[in-house]
C-alpha cells in the first residue's frame, strides 16, 4: 500500500492518531446502536428475498452464477460471487466486478485489487483471511456505476453473504459500497471516521475510500490509512 512512507511524513498518519471525527456525526462508539439504518431495502419480504435467505453457501452460489434478475446478465463473462473465508473476522465490500473480475471471475483481482491486498496487508491480513464482495456480482457495462434496480435485483444475495459470514466487521470500499450497504446518500468524506451498524445484526460497518479511487488520487492513501487504523480499533472494541 506504500503506507510506510505516509507514516514517516505525515505525523497525523501514525498508528495512534486518531481519524477526524465529525461531532455531528449519526453514530460512532456508544451511540453505535441508534446508528441502525435499515438497509432492508425493496426486495425485503419479497418471494425472492424469502428464498434466498434460507439458502446454504452451495445453493447461493448456484443461483447467483445463474442468476438473470437483472439485464447485466446478457453482458457478463459470468457472476462475480465472492472470495475467501467464509468464516472470516472481515468482510471487505466494493461495487461491482471490474473488466479483469468479470474475465476471472473474483472480486478484486486487477490493480485495484492489487492496492486492496496491500491495504489489508497493512493492517496485518492477508486476502485469505477476509471475505471479499461486491454490491453487484454482474460487471456494469464499461464500468458505469450500478443502477438502483440492478442493486435491488442484487441486494438479497449480499445479505444472505453477510448472515452467513457473520463477520465482526464490515469494511466497504468507495462510495457505491457504503451508501448502498447503508441506504444513505451521505457523501463518502462525511461517512469516513464513524461506525454504522448493518441493519438489525449490530456488525459494525466502516467506511474507507475504493482503492481504484486510491490509484487515481495516492494523496488520499493517507486518510484511508487512518481509516484502516480505525476500523482496526473498531474491531478491537476500541472506538
Ligand atoms: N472494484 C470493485 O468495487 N470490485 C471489484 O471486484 C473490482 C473492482
Amino acid at each position: 500500500m506504500g503506507i510506510d512512507v505516509w507514516e514517516r511524513r505525515d505525523p497525523a498518519a501514525r498508528p495512534d492518531a486518531a481519524p477526524a471525527i465529525d461531532p455531528a456525526a449519526p453514530v460512532s462508539g456508544l451511540d453505535r446502536e441508534k446508528s441502525v439504518i435499515d438497509a432492508g431495502g425493496v426486495a425485503r419480504g419479497s418471494e425472492h428475498a424469502r428464498r434466498v435467505a434460507a439458502m446454504n453457501w452451495e445453493d447461493l452460489a448456484r443461483t447467483v452464477r445463474t442468476c438473470t434478475r437483472c439485464p447485466l446478465h446478457e453482458t457478463r463473462t459470468q457472476a462475480v460471487f465472492g472470495v475467501g473465508n467464509r468464516e472470516a473476522e472481515w468482510l471487505v465490500i466494493g461495487e461491482a466486478p471490474g473488466a479483469e473480475e468479470d474475465r476471472q471471475g473474483e472480486p478484486f483481482v486487477g490493480r485495484a485489487g492489487q492496492l486492496l491486498n496491500s491495504m489489508l496487508l497493512a493492517i496485518g491480513l492477508r486476502r485469505e483471511q477476509v471475505y471479499i464482495a461486491n454490491i453487484l456480482k454482474c460487471r456494469p457495462p464499461n464500468n458505469r456505476d450500478p443502477k438502483p434496480e440492478e442493486e435491488t435485483a442484487c441486494r438479497d444475495y449480499l445479505e444472505r453473504q453477510i448472515r452467513l459470514i457473520r463477520p465482526k466487521i464490515i469494511l466497504a470500499v468507495g462510495r457505491i459500497a457504503a451508501q448502498n450497504l447503508m441506504k444513505v446518500d451521505t457523501p463518502i468524506g462525511k461517512m469516513r471516521g464513524r461506525t454504522y451498524s448493518y441493519q438489525d445484526t449490530g456488525i459494525p460497518v466502516v467506511i474507507t475510500y475504493h482503492p481504484a479511487y486510491l490509484l487515481r488520487s495516492p494523496l488520499e492513501k493517507r486518510k484511508a490509512w487512518q481509516d484502516l487504523l480505525y476500523a482496526k480499533r473498531v474491531f478491537a472494541g476500541h472506538a
